[in-house]
């Protein structure tokens, strides 16, 4: 029986396309971009399922892994992640979903352990070895996101020794940027931002001692977190410096990375630096507002990060960097220019970072490796470590990448004393008291902005305090090109650089809410796309069965029928 209401929806052409089968043609996202609300809207309304997405994915890991453009971004896929997906399939089918993250495909730097899967580091040395989930992957399992598998890192996150190539372990070799040819991706959760970069999943986990979130996203065009030390859990990682390490996403967007951080972010008895944070963490998805900048104070540390002195920089990074604070202004923010902090020459100079690293390393490592349940090749201790390599060359210490020196430095050390201590205190005065807080405090500033490069991720880094980092350009055409060890470059044509915000402890909502800002008056990101055989072909449409797709047309065409009679 055809009611009144079907004469009042010819009035309406949106609701009339409904009626025919070419409007209720499933819709598949393009995977290089995909957010993570178009996934979930997808996998919600059954035009793919998690399975569909999981299979997508690992055909586009397939043809730029170590095939085609032979990116290395990827170590190790998890040989359950279709049964994980079609579980997850099912229960949505029964139950509903979980939430934001319900089947959605996550890929993890190798540090972070995983159940079921290896955590290396890189290093053949940790290989096999069996290990619980890390906090941060038990909160991904309770939020129902499908592990897909690992990401190559420098080998234990640049901590082998300082001259080796950034993006390079011996167990992934020398991964590349996505954006050019042999580009280099910097480091260490290169992997991470290689694959988020061109959507070989839907977003990726990595770790930061210091620069290691925020630089491998900026040069792969991405956007970073690097939390505040003691908002997310580093239970079950592979761990530098507990004063220093921090876990966050690596995204397409500052939306999806404001997602994940709600997922990771909170407190843990197992780690108790967490048990110093705020009581009440806050949703970081209600900072998204476009006007994230209007109205704040927004300083600009130019002594000896964008001195020449010190740092290098280039100029189509230097001119990006200036546009940026002239659309920060536009966008309503005040501008402080400069809002020197005190101490950036001694943070520049200072050698009290990598000593006090190198003592919590032996610490940390020898902690984590005596808790595995199981390590085939017996190494429990830093020093086993060491004769590890030593005693496999082949594997771990051949030419150009013969060098262990931070591994043996840090072997050398002798434990918290009060060198250590004074070192400790230091870190704290040159990045908090004398560093970050002096500046934000002096001008009233709500964060500061420096382009993700030099050194700037050092003085958050020694305040264990939060970055946020955003795509800001890519090096242009004409770029001189350089080397980056034995067989990489930086920069090069086409490559990306990133705008970083930073502020005090726990300034994560404001950060995100001014990236936010920035990111949505520039969308910087899909101005330039990474060259041809980077960019994977194999989207949604290629997998998603036509049955499935048959099934969902029906669906649709009796949801419409339905609608048509009363
Ligand atoms: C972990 O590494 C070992 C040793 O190479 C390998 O046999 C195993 O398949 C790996 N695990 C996974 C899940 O790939
Ligand atoms: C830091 O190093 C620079 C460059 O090597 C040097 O010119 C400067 O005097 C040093 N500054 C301090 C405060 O030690
Ligand atoms: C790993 O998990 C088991 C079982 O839940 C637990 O008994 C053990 O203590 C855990 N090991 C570590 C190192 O956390
Ligand atoms: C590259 O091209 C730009 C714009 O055409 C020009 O201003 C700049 O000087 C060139 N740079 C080099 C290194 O040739």
């Amino acid at each position: 029986m055809i009611s009144l209401k079907f004469y009042w929806h010819l009035l309406y052409l949106p609701s009339l396309l409904n009626f025919f089968p070419f409007a209720v043609v499933p819709v598949y996202p393009d995977l290089y971009e995909a957010s993570i609300h178009e996934l979930q809207f997808g996998l919600e309304k059954e035009h793919f399922t998690s399975v569909d997405l999981v299979k997508a994915y690992l055909a586009r890991i397939e043809e730029v892994n170590l095939k085609g453009a032979t990116l290395r971004a990827v170590l190790e896929i998890n040989p359950s992640a279709i049964s994980d997906a079609a579980a997850l399939d099912r229960e949505r089918r029964l139950k509903g979903s979980r939430g934001p993250l319900h089947g959605i495909p996550v890929l993890i730097k190798d540090s972070i352990a995983v159940e079921g899967l290896n955590n290396t580091a890189g290093s053949f040395a940790l290989l096999g070895s069996i290990v619980n989930d890390s906090t941060v992957a038990s909160k991904f399992r309770e939020a129902g996101t499908v592990f897909l598998g690992k990401t190559n890192l420098d080998e234990f996150s640049h901590f082998k020794a300082e001259p080796l190539p950034l993006g390079w372990s011996a167990i992934g070799g020398q991964s590349t940027n996505p954006y050019y040819p042999r580009g280099n991706p910097a480091g260490s959760s290169s992997g991470s931002a290689i694959a988020t970069a061109i959507g070989l999943t839907a977003f990726t986990l990595g770790g930061e001692t210091d620069s290691s979130i925020v630089y491998p996203a900026a040069w792969n065009n991405d956007v970073g977190i690097k939390p505040t030390v003691g908002l997310v859990s580093r239970k079950g990682v592979v761990p530098i410096s507990p004063n220093l390490d921090s876990i966050g996403p690596i995204t397409r967007s500052v939306t999806d990375a404001a997602i994940v951080l709600n997922v990771i972010a909170g407190t843990d008895p197992l780690d108790s630096y967490t048990l110093s944070q705020p009581s009440r963490l806050p949703d970081y998805t209600q900072a998204l507002k476009k006007n994230g900048l209007h109205g704040k104070r927004v300083g600009v540390p130019r002594n000896a990060f964008l001195n020449e002195r010190f740092v290098y920089i280039d100029d189509a990074v230097r001119d990006a960097f200036e546009d940026a604070l002239d659309i920060i202004q536009a966008l309503g923010a005040t501008l402080v220019d400069p809002a020197d902090l005190p101490s950036a020459e001694d943070i520049y100079n200072t050698t009290n970072e990598e000593f006090m690293a190198e003592v919590d390393f032996k610490i940390a490592i020898n902690e984590y490796l005596a808790e595995l349940k199981d390590i085939p090749t017996g190494v429990r201790r830093l020093t086993d470590i060491i004769a590890f390599n030593n005693a496999n060359p082949e594997k771990e210490l051949f030419p150009p990448y013969n060098d262990q020196s931070r591994l043996t430095s840090a072997e050398s050390r002798n434990g918290k004393d009060e060198v250590y201590w004074a070192a400790v205190a230091n870190n704290h005065d040159l990045g908090r008291t004398r560093g970050i807080d002096a500046v934000l405090k002096e001008y009233s500033l709500d964060a500061l902005v420096l382009p993700t490069l030099g050194f700037s991720s050092t003085p958050a880094a020694i305040a264990g305090y939060p970055i946020v980092t955003v795509p800001l350009g890519f090096y242009p055409d004409n770029v001189t090109i350089k080397s980056v060890g034995p067989d990489t470059f930086y920069p090069a044509p086409g490559l990306p650089f990133g705008l970083s915000f930073f502020g005090t402890a726990y300034s994560e909502f404001q950060l995100i809410g001014m990236a936010y800002g920035f990111e949505q008056a520039t969308h910087v990101r899909m101005m330039r796309m990474a060259y041809e055989a980077a960019i994977p072909k194999t989207q949604l449409k290629d997998i998603v069965s036509f049955h499935r797709r048959f099934q969902y047309m029906l669906k649709e065409l009796i949801n419409s029928f339905k609608r048509l009679s009363v």
